[in-house]
């Protein structure tokens, strides 16, 4: 017997016969290069990656008063998908992890964009800085997979607490503008 039939013998068991082994090989070389193929076919879909202008005077940091440790959280940990400022990282030119991250930031912005803080109405923004403090406490942001990958960006309780503190004390500002 070979010594390469020997080394298959050692992991299946002896179950495969010398011909299964070779057509077991056979479909998982006909199976990675369906993969391959489907990976180069999948690089030809591209989602519009875009930074939109960051308009003037219309930005949290212009519009509401944000302290300096609030800002450092924010920047740090939520900036990439709620503002026009994304550091889009090398892997989000690869799909398909580039859809998922480009969704994320396209939906983050949609609910919540801190470039444009400033079109937001009262009520809006009231909504939204509660909103802040909630989505921080219960943990679910930064989201889970953002997290994972920046790891600097998870939030401690200490963060949770200053951005919580920020976001009544905004809205009590924004309240006494009245
Ligand atoms: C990886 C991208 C990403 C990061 C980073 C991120 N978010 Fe989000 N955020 C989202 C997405 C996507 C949604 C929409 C979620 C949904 O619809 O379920 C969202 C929704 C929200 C909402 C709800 C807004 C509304 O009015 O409905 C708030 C508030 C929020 N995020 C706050 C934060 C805060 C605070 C941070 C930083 C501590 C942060 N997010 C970091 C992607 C992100």
């Amino acid at each position: 017997m070979s010594s390469e039939a020997d080394a298959f013998k050692g992991v299946w068991g002896g179950v495969l016969s010398k011909m299964e082994v070779t057509v077991v090989r056979k479909i998982l070389k006909i199976a990675a290069a369906a993969l391959l193929l489907l990976f180069a076919g999948a690089q030809f879909m591209r989602p519009e990656r875009v930074n939109p202008p960051v308009v003037a005077g219309q930005s949290l940091e212009e519009r509401a008063h944000v302290t300096r440790e609030v800002a450092a959280i924010l920047n740090r940990s939520c900036m990439d998908c709620h503002s026009n400022r994304t550091t889009w990282p090398w892997y989000s030119n690869v799909a398909p992890v580039s859809w998922f991250v480009i969704d994320h930031v396209n939906q983050g912005r949609r609910r919540l964009n801190f470039s444009e803080w400033g079109a937001y109405g009262q009520q809006e923004k009231e909504g939204k800085l509660k909103a802040i403090c909630k989505f921080s406490k219960e943990g679910w942001m930064p989201l889970d997979s953002y997290a994972f990958i920046h790891r600097d960006a998870r939030i401690t309780p200490a963060d949770v607490k200053a951005l919580c503190e920020w976001a009544s004390a905004e809205t009590s500002r924004l309240a006494s503008l009245n």
